[in-house]
């Protein structure tokens, strides 16, 4: 029998995290990641151009057969997953549920922040998703764009990071947030900073853990897992030349990235 892959996108590596949450809870599994590295950064973009993005590179992955489409991506989940929804007819998991899911069932307090993208924050999804499960909780927001660039930079533990993390963080911790939530695919790089920046009492929530344990949840209810006796192959394009995304990439994945391709979407969709 043949088994279809995960397919799984990302404007451009910070999606690696949430595959190497992929990969940790189904090692099994055959997956296929798209990187859109030419157009990255999302988080900056209109909701429109993110959909037409996002539409094409689903286009792209489902022309490759995949069986379960994980959109990566905080900005474009946050933006395009209805959407992508209602075109496709795969399963899609989105990281914006899984995240809030998980903040709504930690926070003692109530009172829970947000951090990611201005695209993600504009948005409201976070906010949105967490009301839904439980309208009491306060939700607090804050964009703090500049932790792209550090990630990407491998600037996740010295000054500039520490006092980025700080002047970005610091209405949350006033506000007297016990759960943080990691909104964006990048801030796991950050996490020790974030975490000395707020203190041991707040909690935080890292959205690619929980989106691999709804990946495996929707798999299995779906009678689609591939037996765990396999063992997975992975395989990488990107929009650009891959040499940006090799060097980043290693970092995120903490693994030698290997089979990385790059394509052309313009030819997927046409919006
Ligand atoms: N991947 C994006 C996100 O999680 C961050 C990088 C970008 O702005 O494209 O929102």
């Amino acid at each position: 029998m043949s088994w279809k892959a995960i397919g799984i996108f990302d404007s451009g590596v910070g999606g690696l995290t949430v595959l190497k949450e992929v990969i940790k809870a189904l090692p099994q599994e055959d997956t296929v990641y798209l990187g859109d590295t030419a157009r990255v950064p999302y988080g900056t973009k209109s909701p429109e151009t993110v959909t037409r993005y996002s539409m094409e590179i689903t286009s792209f992955l489902v022309s490759r057969e995949i069986k379960l489409l994980v959109v990566a991506c905080n900005t474009a989940s946050a933006v395009s997953l209805e959407a992508l929804k209602q075109r496709f007819s795969i399963p899609i998991v989105g990281v914006i549920e899984p995240g809030a899911r998980r903040a709504a069932s930690v926070t003692r307090t109530g009172k829970v922040g947000v951090i990611g993208t201005e695209g993600t924050i504009r948005s409201s999804a976070y906010a949105k998703a967490i009301k839904r499960i439980n309208p009491e909780i306060e939700v607090i927001t804050r964009a703090c764009p500049l932790l792209v660039p550090l990630a990407e930079e491998g600037w996740v533990d010295n000054e500039v990071a520490r006092l980025t993390t700080e002047t970005y963080l610091r209405g949350l911790k006033n506000a007297g947030i016990d759960t943080l939530v990691l909104g964006c695919t990048h801030y796991p790089l950050l996490k020790q900073t974030i975490a000395a920046t707020v203190g041991d009492r707040v909690q935080l929530v890292d959205s690619a853990e929980e989106t691999a344990r709804t990946v495996a949840e929707t798999l299995r209810s779906s009678g689609l897992t591939r037996p765990a006796s396999e063992k997975g192959n992975h395989h990488y394009f990107v929009t650009d030349v891959p040499a940006g995304f090799l060097k980043v990439g290693n970092r995120f994945l903490g693994g030698a990235l290997e089979d990385v391709h790059q394509v052309s979407l313009e030819k997927e969709e046409k919006c």
